[in-house]
């Protein structure tokens, strides 16, 4: 790819930018933020971090939306985190707002790109995204399942003592409380995941990954994640900037899978340089599907508020 634009240089967005150049992702990363000093100053630190690692990406910042002409790729991570306490949609209506202004910007600037939504409550915004671009829905996307599938993986790492390389997860559904990690479609290189893990374990990693992001605001206070979440979005991005076309949990707009019809949520996918290529239909049983359904109903009552 030659130009990733990430809109929001906080946290998230400036983790992302300094793991993109590290990686050498793309020619060209663009941080844009309405503070023009902090994406400036992200962009000048993460490029004095070049030497180190040895990347001739090119690292710029700002707060001129022009800045984002002839993105490919835009990442939105702009907008307010939650405090210790507040649930993703409490965060909607102030955040909205911001995603509005954003997204009239990339509409301008970046008409042909990519999207991929970061911004909380990321499913809600992500089918809102869809709707007031008008784009084809293989081009609006979110990043939510490649995370909450990593705090699954490392909790079944930590309750087991297997090494994460083996482990492969499955989580789906929206990225709050109601999400569905899938045990049964979870393995550790092939073998069941069950096989490693009784029913109190399950129910532990279940509940540790449904709150992964609660429990690092909570220790923290002052910052939601941002590691974990940087990396997981570098994930979706490499998927994307390399064409590998992997199989990954994103945040689709379905349309007819799932038999649910103009909603998003995470689901597997294919993901490569069109964006979201195929919606993956798992074969969940009775107890999978009414949580999937449930967490579905939750967005959607998300969606009226907007
Ligand atoms: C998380 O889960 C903030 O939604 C983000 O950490």
């Amino acid at each position: 790819m030659n130009k990733i634009s990430i809109v929001g240089a906080g946290r998230v967005g400036e983790s992302t930018a300094q793991t993109l150049a590290q990686q050498g992702m793309c020619d060209e990363v663009v941080l844009l933020d309405v503070r023009e000093g902090a994406a400036a100053g992200a962009a000048l630190d993460i490029r004095q971090s070049a030497p180190f690692f040895g990347f001739d990406v090119q690292v710029t910042g700002g707060s001129d939306p022009a800045l984002l002409r002839d993105s490919e790729l835009v990442i939105i991570t702009a907008g307010s985190p939650r405090k210790p306490g507040m649930s993703r949609s409490d965060v909607l209506g102030i955040n909205r707002a911001v995603i509005d202004s954003i997204l009239d910007q990339v509409l301008e600037h970046a008409p042909d790109c990519l999207l991929l939504m970061v911004t909380n409550p990321v499913d809600v915004l992500t089918h809102h995204a869809w709707k007031r671009t008008g784009w084809e829905r293989r081009r609006v996307f979110g990043q939510a399942g490649v995370l909450d599938a990593s705090r699954m993986a490392s909790f079944i790492a930590g309750e087991t003592g297997i090494s994460i390389k083996d482990i492969h997860t499955m989580v789906i559904g929206g990225h709050g409380d109601l999400m569905v990690p899938l045990t049964r479609f979870s393995t550790v290189n092939g073998v069941p995941a069950t096989t490693f893990l009784d029913q109190d374990m399950i129910e532990h990693v279940n509940e540790k990954t449904r709150h992964g992001g609660a429990e690092v605001l909570a220790l923290r206070q002052t910052s939601s994640a941002y590691n974990a979440p940087a990396a997981a979005i570098t994930t979706m991005v490499d998927s994307i900037a390399n064409n590998r076309r992997r199989v990954l949990p994103c945040v689709c707009i379905l349309d007819g899978e799932y038999t649910q019809q103009d909603i998003t949520a995470g689901v597997p996918a294919i993901l490569g340089r069109n964006g979201i290529e195929q919606v993956v239909e798992l074969p969940l049983d009775e107890t999978e599907q009414s949580g999937f359904l449930a967490s579905i109903e939750s967005i959607r009552a998300d969606l009226e508020q907007l």
